[in-house]
């Protein structure tokens, strides 16, 4: 893993041994920052089990490089899962935690000036901040009202309890985000979410492109991620259309593991974690990891065997490469192209006139099935090979157990077979 992470049982026989390892576990502990306790960079901020900590951190072992995070009280080394002020460390020791005039949570050097704030408008100064043992910091209004939580502004970690969103009411998003490097949390290059489609698929981005997809969720699980287990439960749960076109994600702890989560490392490779007492922290699952599983990598029409250390691409049957020679070279850039042009399927006029054979369906058994599907509402198979088969632009189609009609046009992108649970892709080939 890319930052090494282990954790810790918290369980009293081991307190001793924790006590003379974790190097900050002198820090005397609080349970709530109020506008007359501020936080220092000697205490921190215990969750009411003592779960989670929060408190100031220095990633790079520079003194004048201090960050705001939360980790787990109990976990060498240290594994932050949110950092306040990712952009923007403070180099003054003499910082502190405080609720400003406003009300507001603020993160202030030694000189009072505000590094970072909750920037909550409207609020007075009677407010309380406490961290809950989900791993939120949570803003509440002298009255007990939540104004603000951690959970709304996350960093590179979707705990349980926290959630991936996009609202189609109001548009808003939210996404996790890398650290720049292991030892540097302002943001990195890579992004978590989860963009308005049916069916959902998770995405991580680099920048504004796709970098890995997940496949589609068959109501329990991915199709492009064979290791969710779905028998019992996958790790990860999905909510559409609260709203109309709304998308919600979280994850819950899996069996037999003490804890678990979704994390991306500063790589972009995205991890769903679990915590067990023997072996630490280790991945259920991760991608991507072999170059094939990065985003469209054998172009269109092109697949790839999921695993393979280097990648080296295959045209789907009835197609072939755009450039011989690029593609004889290992470059993989031009993709595929079909080798005889389908006459429009049905089309009885066309077949006649032409004189040409009627297009059929291929079937391509074990993969992780192409980005862009349409899904259609029919009533069975037979009814979503028809709708295919009668439309002119349709490159396949897939019925997929938990979804339904899938079809396709046009070009057949980020494919690579699975060596167990892909799916079977029906491919219109023109014979
Ligand atoms: C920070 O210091 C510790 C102890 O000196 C060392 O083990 C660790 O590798 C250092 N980390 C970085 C990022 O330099
Ligand atoms: C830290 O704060 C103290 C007190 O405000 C100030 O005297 C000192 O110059 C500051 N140091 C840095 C590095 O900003
Ligand atoms: C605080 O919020 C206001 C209005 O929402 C915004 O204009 C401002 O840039 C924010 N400030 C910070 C430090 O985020
Ligand atoms: C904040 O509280 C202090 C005393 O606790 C009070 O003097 C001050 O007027 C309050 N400020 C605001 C903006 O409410
Ligand atoms: C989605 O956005 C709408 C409009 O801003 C808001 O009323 C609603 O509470 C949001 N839903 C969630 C679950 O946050
Ligand atoms: C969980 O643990 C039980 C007993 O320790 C074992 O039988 C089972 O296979 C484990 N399940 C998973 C998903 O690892
Ligand atoms: C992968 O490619 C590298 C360099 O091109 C080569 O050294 C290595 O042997 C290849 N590995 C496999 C498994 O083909
Ligand atoms: C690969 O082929 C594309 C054209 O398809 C070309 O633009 C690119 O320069 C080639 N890359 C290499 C490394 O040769
Ligand atoms: C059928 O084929 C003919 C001749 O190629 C073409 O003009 C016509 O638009 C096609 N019909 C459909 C429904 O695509
Ligand atoms: C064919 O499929 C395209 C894309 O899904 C769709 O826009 C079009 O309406 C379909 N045409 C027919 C005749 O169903």
């Amino acid at each position: 893993m890319g930052r090494r992470r282990e954790f810790f049982v918290k369980v009293g026989f081991l307190s001793f041994f924790l006590f003379n390892l974790f190097p900050f576990a002198y820090r005397s502990v609080i349970y709530n920052i109020t506008a007359t306790k501020p936080l220092s960079p000697e205490q921190t901020l215990n969750s009411p089990r003592q779960l989670f900590e929060l408190g100031f951190f220095t990633p790079n072992n520079n003194s004048h490089n201090q960050y705001v995070g939360i980790w787990f009280k109990e976990v060498v080394p240290k594994t932050v899962i949110w950092v306040a002020n990712r952009e923007k460390p403070v180099a003054n020791s003499t910082s502190s935690l405080t609720i400003g005039s406003d009300g507001n949570l603020r993160l202030v050097d030694g000189q009072q000036n505000t590094i970072w704030s909750t920037n909550v408008s409207g609020q007075s100064n009677g407010s309380i901040v406490v961290l809950s043992d989900e791993g939120k910091l949570v803003l509440n209004s002298i009255t007990g009202e939540k104004i603000w939580d951690s959970s709304q502004h996350p960093t590179d970690s979707l705990l349980p309890g926290s959630w991936l969103v996009y609202n189609g009411t109001s548009g808003e998003r939210l996404t996790v985000t890398s650290w720049k490097s292991d030892h540097d949390p302002s943001v990195g290059d890579f992004t978590v979410g989860v963009p308005p489609q049916t069916p959902p698929q998770a995405f991580v981005w680099k920048g504004s492109k796709p970098h890995w997809r997940s496949g589609q969720w068959d109501k329990s699980t991915f199709i492009g991620i064979p290791e969710m287990e779905a028998d019992y439960q996958s790790g990860v749960i999905l909510v559409e259309d609260i709203q109309p076109g709304s998308i919600y994600l979280t994850v819950n702890i899996l069996r037999n593991c003490s804890y678990s989560m979704l994390m991306i490392s500063p790589t972009g490779v995205l991890r769903f974690i679990c915590w067990v007492e023997a072996r630490g922290w280790y991945a259920k699952w991760e991608a991507p990891v072999a170059p094939c599983e990065v985003y469209g990598a054998c172009r269109p029409f092109g697949v790839c065997d999921r695993y393979e250390a280097n990648l080296t691409c295959r045209c789907l049957k009835g197609f072939v490469p755009k450039s011989d020679e690029e593609w004889s070279k290992g470059n993989w850039t031009g993709g595929c192209l079909r080798r005889a042009e389908l006459t429009c399927r049905g089309n009885t006029s066309s077949i006649n006139t032409q004189g040409g054979k009627p297009d059929r369906f291929l079937k391509i058994g074990g993969l992780k099935l192409p980005d862009l599907s349409e899904f259609l509402k029919v009533s069975d198979e037979i009814e979503c090979h028809q709708r295919c088969l009668n439309n002119c632009s349709c490159s396949g189609y897939a019925y997929v157990n938990g979804i339904g009609c899938l079809v396709w046009t046009g070009n057949l992108l980020d494919m690579h077979e699975l060596p167990d649970g892909g799916k079977d892709l029906n491919l219109a080939l023109h014979t």
